[in-house]
């Protein structure tokens, strides 16, 4: 019998999201230079992709599990790991939603940026985070802001406007980025509001090449822009959806030569 296909799964795993996360790297070492890693440290990373932050995490002597839900990232990540020869580093495929396999207070540091957010069933996500995370640990999100006016949220935006209506039940991982969906969530899963705090942060893209070159990388590999772009050839809508990230990608660079756009995310964090 066909396993049934998992929608999450196959959409991160259509493109090539490494593609993208080697324009995040400077950021991604600089957001794990601020958690306060020490050696020894057993962190999980939570909807991983390449290692944008778990290598960097390894680098500081911790000891990384990354968790995604796409194959052909772990897989990425495992080599990127071995290529730095950091022993410990390793990923492997689960779902944030059940984190069946992982032990209870497993890790003291749980992070997740730009992962976790994407997975189905908001409130299983934050029991499990909790779940896995050892009293007095912490867990860290970064999750993107509904409405923000910086590229991501724009880029989601628009592409949600040219794409079909998601099925019923359906809840948008935007509502990861609002303090209150968060402090909800974390509390049902036992993590009172007064442990959580939000910090408002950026994360800068750096792109090779200018800024129609790098909306051109998000066509071609990142899921949720190319099922846009499925949908609006199917529309005959492709071009007015082209155009309109183009003048977004356009309008949020700040370089001349190439291609650098700050975003806006939440920096979530839990104590245990
Ligand atoms: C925008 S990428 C961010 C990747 C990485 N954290 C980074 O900063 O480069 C989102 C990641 O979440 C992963 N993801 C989506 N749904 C997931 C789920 N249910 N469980 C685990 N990972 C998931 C995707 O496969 C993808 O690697």
């Amino acid at each position: 019998m066909d396993t049934p296909t998992n929608p999450n799964k196959a959409l991160w795993e259509k493109g090539d999201f490494t593609q993208i996360a080697d324009t995040m790297r400077e950021s991604g070492e600089a957001l794990v230079q601020k958690l306060g890693i020490t050696r020894g440290l057993k962190v999980l990373d939570l909807g991983c992709g390449d290692g944008t932050t778990a290598l960097p995490a390894a680098k500081l002597g911790a000891d990384v599990l990354g968790v995604d839900v796409a194959r052909n990232l772990v897989e990425a990540g495992n080599r990127r790991a071995a290529e730095h020869g950091l022993a410990n580093c390793r990923f492997q495929e689960g779902d944030a939603s059940n984190l069946q396999g992982l032990p209870d207070r497993g890790f003291d540091l749980v992070v997740s940026i730009f992962g976790a957010m994407f997975a189905p069933k908001p409130f299983d996500v934050a029991k499990e985070m909790v779940r896995v995370t050892r009293p007095g640990g912490r867990i860290v999100m970064g999750n993107w802001i509904p409405n923000d006016p910086t590229l991501v949220a724009q880029i989601l935006r628009i592409s949600s406007s040219y794409t079909p209506p998601p099925p019923e039940g359906f809840v948008s991982p935007m509502t990861w980025g609002v303090e209150s969906n968060v402090t909800e969530r974390f509390a049902a899963a036992g993590a009172p509001a007064e442990n959580v705090s939000f910090v408002r942060d950026t994360f800068t893209f750096h792109f090779r090449g200018a800024p129609s070159g790098f909306l051109e990388a998000f066509r071609k590999y990142y899921g949720p822009t190319m099922n846009a772009f499925e949908a609006a050839e199917k529309a005959g809508r492709a071009a007015d959806l082209q155009r309109e990230l183009e003048d977004l990608f356009v309008s949020q660079n700040l370089s001349k030569e190439n291609t650098r756009i700050p975003a806006t995310f939440l920096r979530v964090t839990v104590a245990i």
